[in-house]
């Protein structure tokens, strides 16, 4: 039955209050409107119930690298399934793509990271993370480094400890916070930076980490973990002086660092990854998204030699694992995505659309009443929404001016998303020119609309 079009929109809708819960969602309010159903995919675009063709800024969920429908993917994913749809890697036993997926990682990373180990999302490889930052630390004689230090707005994923080592207060609000975690400031200089220059902004931000080593001990700090850009915290990009110095102040005191790569890896900066674009040198790195094109789950911890050789010549049982570790179909379509993206040039793809993008929006929307700061990075990007362009002032919280942007987006078809009053974009890599032009057209609209809304409200 292909129910996509056997069933009305308002069955699907019915249905889906009925029973699906969905992730992040107030789900009074959505049941009161209902969900938009989206049946299909190819491309920069996806289509829904009633046929209605959208411009996916947003590549699924900063996934799509490669665009939807490649069937490239499709024939590498029914191969591996009728070959060997699933073995684990348990009990000394291990699958041709996972081993050929771990080797491609390594190469891809210049060799820095010669292991990975596999799961199914960013936040499982985040806890990976998290784990295996502790028992290394176990593993040297020195088990009271045990907390993770992360940011504010930081995003590391919903799993308990993903969502503690994360700095998203309404999330540690919902759950109770896991003890173990310390936060430190975004690099957020468009935010938090006042009249500072970026580079003075970022040098200070930076400062902080220092600053809780030594009020926590470092004899007590496991390691940092922090993603290149801040991707779900508002596509937060650091300063320039701020990577270098945070590199500097975990060599100074010895904690391990951990690069969240699970948005920005495989080619979203427009390098490699976003410790290529930042010149991170990272112990551990989590990836997922890009990996397959968001194609089928799968993430991964990789892991550079420091605290492999301990976890592999020191460390014993490693007492983790998920069934899926390694999945061979899914490793076998993160091998096709990878080649993907190498034939088709994809991640200087992803550094030149993004160029263009960016100048395309400043020319359009630079001026604009409402926009007070256009920025990103390869094809990751935001605008920020403020309520008076000098001052860089925000809304009140309550006004909601992100929301009613990203409703105006979604009702004329275009996607971007609403963190706060900053919308942000992370279209797929295969954005032609002329596509650009239409995400350009579709986000000046959508703030069109927002700022004669806004101006109503009495908000301005
Ligand atoms: C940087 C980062 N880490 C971890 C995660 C969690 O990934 P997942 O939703 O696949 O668990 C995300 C998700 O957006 C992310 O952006």
């Amino acid at each position: 039955m292909d129910t996509a079009v056997t069933f009305t929109t308002k069955q699907w809708q019915e249905l889906d209050a009925a029973h699906f819960l969905h992730p992040f969602t107030d789900h009074k309010s959505l049941h009161a409107q209902g969900s938009r159903i989206i049946t299909r995919a190819k491309g920069v675009y996806l289509w829904d119930s009633e046929d209605r063709k959208i411009l996916d800024g947003m590549a699924g969920l900063w996934c799509a690298a490669v665009g939807h429908g490649r069937q490239e993917l499709v024939d590498a994913a029914a191969r591996q399934m009728s070959e060997l749809s699933f073995y684990n890697a348990f009990f000394k036993t291990a699958t041709p793509p996972a081993i050929a997926l771990a080797h491609r990682l390594a190469e891809l990373t210049g060799q820095r990271f010669k292991h990975a180990f596999f799961a199914c999302s960013g936040s499982e490889a985040v806890d990976s993370i998290i784990r295996t930052m502790r028992h290394y630390w176990n593993i040297k004689g020195q088990p009271s480094r045990q907390v993770i230090i992360g940011r504010t707005y930081g995003y590391h994923g919903s799993t308990i400890a993903g969502s503690a080592a994360g700095g998203m207060s309404d999330m540690h609000k919902q759950a109770g916070q896991a003890p173990g975690f310390s936060h430190i400031m975004a690099p957020y200089w468009y935010g938090l930076g006042g009249s500072e220059t970026p580079e003075e902004f970022g040098l200070r931000a930076a400062k902080a980490l220092e600053d809780r080593i030594l009020e926590l001990g470092a004899e007590n700090v496991a390691g940092f973990l922090a993603e290149p850009l801040q991707g779900a915290g508002g596509v937060i990009i650091p300063p320039a002086t701020y990577w270098p110095e945070i590199q500097r102040i975990c060599r100074k005191y010895d904690i391990l660092l951990a690069a969240d790569e699970v948005i920005c890896g495989f080619g979203r900066t427009g390098r490699w990854f976003g410790s290529d674009t930042f010149q991170i040198e990272a112990d551990l790195m989590s990836v997922a998204k890009g990996l397959t094109s968001g194609y089928i789950p799968l993430s991964a911890m990789l892991v550079g030699s420091r605290v492999a050789n301990a976890l592999i010549d020191e460390g014993g049982e490693y007492n983790h694992g998920f069934t899926y570790s390694g999945h061979p179909v899914a490793c076998a379509v993160a091998l096709a995505n990878l080649d993907l993206i190498e034939r088709d040039g994809l991640v200087d793809k992803a550094a030149i659309q993004g160029e263009k993008l960016r100048a395309a929006l400043r020319a359009r929307l630079a001026d604009h009443p409402l926009v007070g700061e256009i920025r990103g990075v390869g094809l990751v990007g935001a605008i920020e929404l403020t309520a008076d362009k000098k001052t860089r002032a925000f809304f009140p919280e309550d006004a909601g001016v992100g929301l009613r942007c990203r409703n105006h987006c979604f009702r004329n078809d275009f996607i971007m998303r609403a963190v706060r009053d900053t919308m942000v974009f992370a279209p797929p890599f295969i954005i032609d020119d002329e596509q650009v032009e239409e995400f350009v057209a579709r986000a000046a609209h959508a703030i069109d609309l927002t700022y004669a809304e806004v101006q109503d409200a009495g908000l301005l």
